[in-house]
C-alpha cells in the first residue's frame, strides 16, 4: 500500500462523506439518508444516496457505490494516492513522505520525461500550424470546416517538411536523443541522423483522461498513404487503454458516451456540441476501453461508419460492450458515411434526432443478420428464425430474454410460441447464455455460472451488513473460504473479523484496496440491491436461498479441487455437513 493503512483510515474517518459530497452536489435529507441527482450519470430525479451511518454512497440508478475515497477518485478522476492527498489536506492530516525504491524512482522519472517531451512536441506542432510554414496545414483544417476555437481546444498542429527542426527544438529544450526516440517522435537513420517521425502532416495530439499528451496521430493532407501515422506504443501510450476525446467527454455528463471511429469524427462532434464523443486510437475498440467507459456511463452509442467495415466493427463493439455490462445502441448515419460528414450535411439537430432514435444493439444485430437471408424463401427464412432463437439464448435472465423474444417475434412476424419452443430447444442443447470465450479480456462477464455464484456472495455480504444481527445466526455455517472469489474473500475476512470484534466498518474496508477497480468491486459488495419482498416469510426464504447458494457453490468449488488443493477436503467435509444442517435450519429475520 502506498500510504500506511492506519493513515488511510484516519483520513477517511476525518472526512465525513456527507460533508465531502455536499461540496460537489446539492444534497437533500430524506429519511436517514441524503439524496441528489447522480453526478455520474444523467438523471432528473434523485437516485443517488449518501449514508452518514455507513459512510458510503450508492446510486440506485446506475449502481455506482463506494466511500469518500472512491467518490473523489471518480468525480475528480484521481488515483487513490491523489484522493488520499486531497482528503488529508482537507482534514489537516499530515501524510508521511513516501519512500520509493531506486527502480520505482527511475521508472516514474522516465514516464514523467516522456510526458514532458510529448508536451513540448505538441507545443512545437501547435506553433508550426500557426506560423507561415504551417499555412498548408491550417488551410487543410479550415477546409474541413474546423473553427479556430476547435483547433485550439484539441491542440491541433502541423509537422513541417523539414524533419530535423523538431529534433533540434527538442534538443534545445534539453531532451536527450534516446528519449525523443523512445517517445516515438523521431527515428534514427544512417544518412540523416535523428529525424522526425511525422513529416508534412496535420497533427492530432492524443491526450489521456487527465489531459496529458501521450501520443500523436498525424494525417496526410489530402490523399496519400498511410492516411494516418500514429505514435508507436510507449510506456505512456497504451492504445488499448485510452480513448481520444475522453479528457473532455468524461465531464460532459450527458448520460451517454458516443463512440466514433475516427479522430476527425470526435472533433466534428465536439464542435457541434456533442462533447461526449470519443474514439479508439487507430485500432479496434478493446475490452479495456469498455471498462474505462464504464467508469463514466452505462450507455454507449455507437456512431460508426455506415459502410460494410463500419457495420462489422459495430457488431464487434456491441459484443465487447455487452461483456462489460454496458448497454450499446447504434446510431444510424445513413445516407452519410460518418459523423463528420453527417454533421456537415445535416447539422446538430438532425444528429440529436438520430441519437434519440438510436437502435437497440440486439435489434441492430438481428437486422444485419436479416440481410443475409432471403425472406421469400421459406427455407432461408427458417434459418433466419433459428439464428434469432440462438441469439436469444445469449440472455441469461429469463425476464429479459422473454421481453426480447416477444419484441422480436412481433417485429418479424414469428409465432411467439413457436419461437419460444425453438429457444427452449437450443437452450437444452447448448445451455443458456453460453459465455463468449474471451480469456484475459479483463472484462467481467455477466452470464457465467461464476457470475451467479458471485452475485449470491455479494447479496449475502450486503444483507449481513444491512442487518448485522444476522451474522451471529449464520457464522456457524459460513466461513471466509465460502467466498470463492479472491477479492470477496478478502472483504469477508475483514468484515467477519470486525464483526467478531463488535465494530464493523464497510467504508474502511473498501480503502484497504489500492486499485480503483478493486475498490469499486469491494464497494459493490456492500450495495447489491436486495430483493424487494413484502412478507417476513418471503424475506426469510430469500435469505435462506442465498445462504444455501453460497454454501453450495463453495461445496462444488472445493469438490472440483480435491486433487489439487490440500485445503479442499476439509472444506468439502465441512461444507457437506453445513449444507445438510442449513437445509433444515430456520433463520428468523427479526
Ligand atoms: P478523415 O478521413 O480525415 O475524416 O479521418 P477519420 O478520422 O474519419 O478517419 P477514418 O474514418 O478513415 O479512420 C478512422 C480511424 O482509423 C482514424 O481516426 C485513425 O485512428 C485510424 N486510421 C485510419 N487510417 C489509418 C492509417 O492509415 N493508419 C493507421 N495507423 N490508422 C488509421
Ligand atoms: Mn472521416
Amino acid at each position: 500500500m502506498y500510504y500506511p493503512e492506519e493513515i488511510v483510515e484516519e483520513v477517511r474517518a476525518k472526512n465525513d462523506i456527507v460533508d465531502v459530497v455536499s461540496g460537489y452536489v446539492k444534497l437533500q435529507k430524506k429519511g436517514g439518508n441524503y439524496w441528489a441527482c447522480c453526478p455520474f450519470h444523467g438523471e432528473k430525479t434523485p437516485s443517488f444516496s449518501v449514508s452518514g451511518s455507513k459512510q458510503m454512497y450508492h446510486c440506485f440508478g446506475c449502481g455506482v457505490s463506494g466511500n469518500v475515497y472512491t467518490f473523489v477518485m471518480k468525480y475528480e478522476n484521481y488515483t487513490f494516492p491523489e484522493a488520499v492527498r486531497l482528503l488529508a489536506e482537507r482534514a489537516g492530516v499530515r501524510l508521511p513522505e513516501v519512500e520509493y525504491s531506486e527502480e520505482q524512482k527511475a521508472r516514474a522519472n522516465r514516464r514523467a520525461r516522456l510526458l514532458e517531451v510529448n508536451k513540448e512536441a505538441a507545443k512545437f506542432f501547435y506553433f508550426q500550424l500557426r506560423s507561415p510554414h504551417g499555412t498548408v496545414g491550417y488551410q487543410y483544417l479550415q477546409k474541413r470546416e474546423l473553427a479556430d476555437e476547435t483547433m485550439h481546444r484539441f491542440g491541433l498542429g502541423y509537422a513541417g517538411k523539414n524533419g530535423a527542426e523538431l529534433v533540434q527544438y527538442l534538443r534545445s529544450k534539453g531532451f536527450e536523443d534516446d528519449l525523443i526516440k523512445e517517445a516515438g517522435l523521431a527515428n534514427f537513420s544512417e544518412r540523416h541522423g535523428l529525424v522526425s517521425q511525422f513529416w508534412n502532416r496535420v497533427m492530432y495530439p492524443i491526450q489521456d483522461a487527465n489531459n496529458r499528451v501521450i501520443g500523436f496521430g498525424g494525417r496526410v493532407m489530402g490523399d496519400g498513404e498511410p492516411k494516418y501515422l500514429n505514435s508507436p506504443e510507449t510506456p505512456v501510450f497504451d492504445k488499448r487503454r485510452n480513448l481520444y476525446g475522453l479528457n473532455f467527454a468524461r465531464t460532459a455528463r450527458s448520460g451517454n458516451i458516443i463512440l466514433c471511429e475516427g479522430y476527425m469524427d470526435v472533433i466534428a462532434m465536439h464542435q457541434a456540441g456533442f462533447t461526449q464523443a470519443v474514439a479508439s486510437l487507430g485500432t479496434a475498440f478493446t475490452p479495456e476501453q469498455a471498462n474505462l467507459l464504464k467508469r463514466y456511463t452505462d450507455n454507449v452509442l455507437l456512431a460508426y461508419d455506415s459502410d460494410g467495415a463500419g457495420v462489422k466493427a459495430a457488431l464487434r463493439g456491441i459484443g465487447i460492450l455487452r461483456e462489460a455490462g454496458l448497454t450499446g445502441k447504434v446510431i444510424n448515419m445513413k445516407p452519410y458515411k460518418d459523423p463528420d460528414e453527417f454533421m456537415k450535411a445535416l447539422g446538430k439537430e438532425a444528429f440529436q434526432e438520430r441519437i434519440n432514435q438510436a437502435e437497440n444493439s440486439f435489434f441492430f444485430e438481428i437486422r444485419i443478420l436479416e440481410g443475409q437471408y432471403d425472406m421469400n424463401d421459406p427455407e432461408s427464412k427458417t434459418k433466419f428464425h433459428r439464428e434469432i432463437a440462438k441469439k436469444l439464448c445469449e440472455f441469461s435472465e429469463d425476464l429479459e430474454r422473454d421481453n426480447y423474444l416477444q419484441a422480436v417475434a412481433e417485429k418479424y412476424f414469428i409465432g411467439i410460441e413457436n419461437l419460444r419452443r425453438l429457444v427452449a430447444t437450443y437452450a437444452a442443447q447448448t445451455g443458456l447464455a453460453k459465455p463468449v470465450e474471451r480469456p484475459k479480456s479483463g472484462v467481467r462477464q455477466k452470464n457465467k455460472p461464476e457470475e451467479n455464484a458471485k452475485k449470491s456472495q455479494r447479496l449475502l455480504i450486503t444483507w449481513i451488513t444491512d442487518e448485522p444481527s444476522l451474522y451471529e445466526k449464520i457464522k456457524k455455517y459460513i466461513t471466509v473460504d465460502d467466498f470463492t472469489e479472491e477479492l470477496y474473500r478478502k472483504v469477508a475476512e475483514r468484515l467477519f473479523a470486525d464483526m467478531d470484534a463488535g465494530n464493523f466498518n464497510p467504508a474502511g474496508i473498501i480503502s484497504t484496496f489500492e486499485d480503483a477497480e478493486e475498490q469499486h468491486e469491494a464497494a459493490e459488495l456492500f450495495n447489491t440491491s436486495l430483493p424487494e419482498l413484502g412478507t417476513k416469510q418471503e424475506r426469510e426464504k430469500a435469505f435462506h436461498d442465498i445462504l444455501l447458494a453460497v454454501k453450495k457453490n463453495s461445496y462444488e468449488y472445493f469438490s472440483a479441487r480435491l486433487g489439487s488443493d490440500v485445503n479442499a477436503l476439509n472444506q468439502v467435509i465441512e461444507g457437506k455437513k453445513a449444507l445438510e444442517e442449513l437445509a433444515k435450519l430456520h433463520i428468523s429475520l427479526d
